[in-house]
């Protein structure tokens, strides 16, 4: 389970765009205590969509010591609306936020590190690397975007790693020869898009390398379809809505009154994982949470970032007459 979340108000200091579509925002607690925190952590900000409040999870960039959290936001079209509000705020806004957290951590001493980024996923391991090259540790980083315009921290990251930075610049990471090449006792941490993991992680295993020596965060926001509105139904709550484009089904399924619980909101944790009756469709598992197998079956769904082309109809375990 998460950490219990602590929240604070703060203030953005400073706003400055990274590339075309990612932002970094500075960001002051009120009370001025910035905490110190293992690289790899985030915080979690409070947003407003439409007129609700949400939140959003955030990494934090470079290392700790300083005298402000950095985060950076991609704006993501069509948005949950999460990027969009950040993208909208201007220096001397206040944010709530919440203090450091660590879900995405590498313990130091090991023999060797690989750090492995997709796009955006570059946020937590500036840190990461910075931290790792500091300290001296045999560090290699493979950063892989689209296009030269995608890359964001590039020079922070040179300066720290040199040439044991590796772009891949509009290719994919041959993830079945650098793993097989690993010293024994490499450490490797990646942070992507799902489909990266799910590559990642086979390859993984094909290398018959130890799981717990593959740690991984993804955002859930990288489907097989473009985000489109669907329908839901939950029967046993006499329930029928619509899913627009730019919520998620967990925040739907809350606004309809269900009480559907959550933790990562990322796909990883399965918390949020539903009962699948039918699906009058196709279903788009997000997540990284199901296996393969069980995604293949669609009887659950975890609806914190998977969604659906068509009718969805869901059970869901709450009920509110058991309260
Ligand atoms: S809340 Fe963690 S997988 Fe949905």
């Amino acid at each position: 389970m998460a950490q219990a979340a602590k929240w604070t108000e703060t203030r953005v200091r400073a706003i400055r765009d990274v590339t075309h579509d990612v932002r970094e925002f500075e960001i002051v607690p009120e009370n001025g205590a910035v905490l110190s925190y293992a690289p790899g952590a985030h915080i979690d900000v409070g947003v407003m969509i439409g007129d609700a409040p949400q939140t959003r999870s955030y990494s934090l960039v470079g290392m700790p010591g300083g005298d402000c959290y950095k985060i950076a936001v991609k704006r993501v079209a069509p948005s949950r609306g999460g990027s969009a509000y950040m993208w909208r705020l201007a220096p001397g806004d206040r944010l709530r936020a919440t203090e450091p957290k660590s879900a995405f951590a590498v313990e130091f001493g090991r023999a060797s590190y690989l750090l492995i980024a997709g796009g955006i996923g570059i946020t937590p391991l500036v840190g990461m690397a910075q931290m790792l090259a500091k300290r001296g540790a045999d560090v290699r980083m493979l950063y892989a975007v689209r296009g030269e315009r995608d890359l964001a921290f590039a020079e922070t990251l040179r300066d720290a790693l040199g040439d044991r930075l590796e772009l891949h610049i509009g290719r994919q990471i041959d993830f079945a020869a650098e793993f097989t090449k690993l010293k024994p006792g490499t450490l490797a941490a990646l942070c992507g898009p799902i489909p990266m993991l799910e590559a990642a992680r086979g390859a993984w295993e094909a290398a018959k390398l130890s799981a717990a020596d593959l740690r991984w965060e993804t955002f859930g926001s990288s489907g097989r379809m473009a985000a489109a509105p669907f329908k839901v139904r939950v029967p046993s709550h006499d329930l029928e809505f619509d899913v627009p484009a730019d919520a998620s089904l967990l925040d739907a399924l809350r606004s309809a009154g269900i009480d559907a619980i959550s933790d990562c909101r990322k796909g990883e944790c399965g918390l949020c994982a539903m009962d699948v009756v039918a699906c009058d469709g196709e279903i788009d598992h997000r997540d990284v949470f199901l296996s393969p197998e069980e995604k293949a079956h669609g009887r659950k769904l975890c609806v914190c970032v998977s969604r659906a082309r068509g009718v969805l109809t869901l059970d869901s375990g709450w009920r509110p007459d058991a309260i």
